[in-house]
């Protein structure tokens, strides 16, 4: 029951055995949701839902987004759709920008037509800091010219854009949050396309010195886990739409990034080891949050200590 209804209200996470998604998952479920999660299982894990696979609130479909016919049938009676789904990797989509593209693009579009031809309320995509590309300005402002650099940076734009085209040709509500390096517990450590928190947790535990690309003074906005679920949630309780850039406001450098880590799990003895720039990382990230305050109230509430703290304590 949410706001003294008495049906539950019903919402559907897409991607919601990913990292991400099976955090806002537990989240909307803690809340009285109904949550339905739809998966492929390509990046994610039904592990990642163990904690409330037995909610009677939550159903999982295993397919791909792509599958109209049955996203179709998924949305029936669902008020929000979470659109998580993807694959989430800037050096995967280098590789293979067919399947990224398939994934991400299409996989969007699909979303948005069964949003639409289902009567569903709002559509929240997961989009991402890597459309501003490489533009020297700091911090990131919404209204900045997105230049994106990376086939997987592409494909999150190309979804805004499909968002906002269906906001205007069918009045679908729709909105886009720019996440900015998102990091938590379960997040992925072991793949070879594993964001650098999770990795650099995991090299420690194992007593390997993390591997930086680049000279380690690039830097980046991390943006704990909590605060994201937050944000979508917000997004979606929000009558506003268009783009939003989601992040803590503030950056880090790798190297200190590194050291702090180091030093929190008391292992620095151990030094990092530097590596060629890979292709398609931007230099320097920071989010301007003030249009997300402004619009649906968001504000980070964890530090990078406290988020870090927390990420590490899972990996224990
Ligand atoms: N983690 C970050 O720092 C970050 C930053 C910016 C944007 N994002 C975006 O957030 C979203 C979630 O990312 P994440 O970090 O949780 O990644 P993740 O890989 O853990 O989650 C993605 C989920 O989508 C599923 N999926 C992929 N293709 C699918 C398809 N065709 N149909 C159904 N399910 C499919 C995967 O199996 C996985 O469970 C992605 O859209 C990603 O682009 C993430």
């Amino acid at each position: 029951m949410i706001n003294g209804q008495s049906e539950p209200v019903k919402v559907l996470v897409t991607g919601g055995a990913g990292f991400i998604g099976s955090h806002l998952t537990e989240e909307l479920l803690d809340m009285g949701y109904r949550v339905c999660v739809v998966d492929d299982l390509s990046t994610g894990s039904l592990d990642n839902l163990k904690q409330v696979s037995s909610n009677p609130g939550l159903e999982v479909r295993c397919f791909s987004v792509n599958d109209r016919d049955l996203l179709l049938k998924a949305c029936k009676g669902v008020r929000y759709i979470f659109h998580q789904a993807a694959i989430p990797s800037v050096p995967r989509s280098i590789s293979d920008p067919l399947s990224t593209n398939h994934a991400n693009v299409n996989g969007t579009l699909s979303v948005l037509v069964a949003a639409r031809d289902a009567g569903v309320k709002k559509v929240v995509y997961a989009s991402s800091s890597s459309v501003y590309g490489d533009t020297p300005t700091l911090p990131k402002v919404e209204e900045m010219v997105p230049n994106p650099l990376s086939p997987y940076a592409v494909s999150k734009m190309a979804g805004e854009h499909y968002c906002a085209a269906f906001t205007a040709s069918y009045g679908l509500a729709t909105t886009s949050l720019r996440y900015f390096n998102v990091y938590g517990p379960r997040q992925a450590a072991d793949s070879a396309y594993a964001a650098v928190i999770p990795k650099f947790i995991s090299l420690i535990k194992k007593g390997k010195p993390p591997q930086i690309f680049g000279d380690g003074c690039q830097s980046r906005d991390f943006t704990f886990i909590k605060d994201v679920v937050r944000a979508n949630i917000l997004a979606a309780q929000s009558p506003e739409t268009g783009a939003y850039n989601i992040g803590s406001g503030m950056r880090i450098s790798l190297s200190e990034l590194c050291s702090q880590m180091l030093k929190m799990m008391d292992r620095t003895d151990i030094t990092p080891v530097y590596a060629s720039p890979r292709p398609g990382d931007v230099l320097h990230s920071l989010a301007e949050i003030s249009l997300a305050k402004i619009a649906f109230g968001y504000n980070p509430l964890y530090s990078l200590e406290q988020g870090l703290k927390a990420t590490i304590e899972d990996y224990e």
